[in-house]
C-alpha cells in the first residue's frame, strides 16, 4: 500500500488545495493531509478548526485521512510509515522553494520521494493568505473555499 502525505498548513484549505487532493487520490492508496503551524506565519484559524475544515471538505474521498504534526515532516512520515510527500506546483515562482525543500527531506530522510502535482490552471493564483485578505475586506470568497470555510471566515472577521 503506498501511503502519501500532503502537508501544510491550510490556513484555510482552498479549492487548489482539494484539486491537488483528489489528483493524489487518484495515484495513492491512502493520502494523509497533515496540518502544521509553520513557524513564519500567524494563523487565522486553530489547529482544531482547520483539521475541521480539511475532514468536513474531504469526507467523500474513502482514500484520505487527516492528521496534524509538530516537529519535522520527515519525522511525521517515519512515524506514519510513509515515504511520499505530495506538494504542489502552481507555477515557476513555487519552484525553488519546493525543489529546496523536496532535496532538505531528502538529505534528512533518504527514503522520502517528493511527488509534485500541479493543480487546475484556474487555481494557480490561489493562496491562503489571499482568501483571507479578501474575505478580511468582505469580498467574495465562494469560487475559491468550500462553503463552511466561507462561513467560518466571514464569523471570524464578524462579517454580516
Ligand atoms: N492551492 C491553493 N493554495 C496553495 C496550493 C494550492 N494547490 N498550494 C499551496 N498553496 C498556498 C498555501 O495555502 C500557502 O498560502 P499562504 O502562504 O498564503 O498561507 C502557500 O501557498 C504556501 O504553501 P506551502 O508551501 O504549502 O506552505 P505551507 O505553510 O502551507 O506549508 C510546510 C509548508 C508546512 C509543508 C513546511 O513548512 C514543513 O514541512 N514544515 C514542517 C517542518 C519541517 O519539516 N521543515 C523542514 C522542511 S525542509
Amino acid at each position: 500500500m503506498t501511503k502519501a502525505i500532503y502537508p501544510g498548513s491550510f490556513d484555510p484549505i482552498t479549492y487548489g488545495h482539494l484539486d491537488i487532493i483528489e489528483r493524489a487520490t487518484t495515484i495513492f492508496d491512502e493520502v494523509i493531509v497533515a496540518v502544521t503551524q509553520n513557524l513564519t506565519k500567524t494563523p487565522v484559524f486553530t489547529i482544531e478548526e482547520r483539521l475541521n475544515h480539511i475532514s468536513e471538505s474531504t469526507k467523500d474521498y474513502d482514500r484520505v485521512k487527516v492528521g496534524c504534526f509538530s516537529g519535522l515532516l520527515v519525522d511525521f512520515a517515519r512515524q506514519e510509515n510513509a515515504t511520499v510527500v505530495i506538494r504542489g506546483l502552481r507555477a515557476v515562482s513555487d519552484f525553488e522553494y519546493e525543489l529546496q525543500m523536496a532535496l532538505m527531506n531528502r538529505r534528512l530522510r533518504e527514503e522520502i520521494v517528493t511527488v509534485f502535482l500541479m493543480p487546475n490552471e484556474k487555481f494557480t493564483y490561489l493562496n491562503s493568505s489571499i482568501v483571507r485578505e479578501i474575505a478580511g475586506h468582505g469580498g467574495d470568497i465562494s469560487n475559491f473555499v468550500p462553503s463552511m470555510v466561507d462561513e467560518q471566515l466571514k464569523i471570524k472577521f464578524k462579517i454580516t
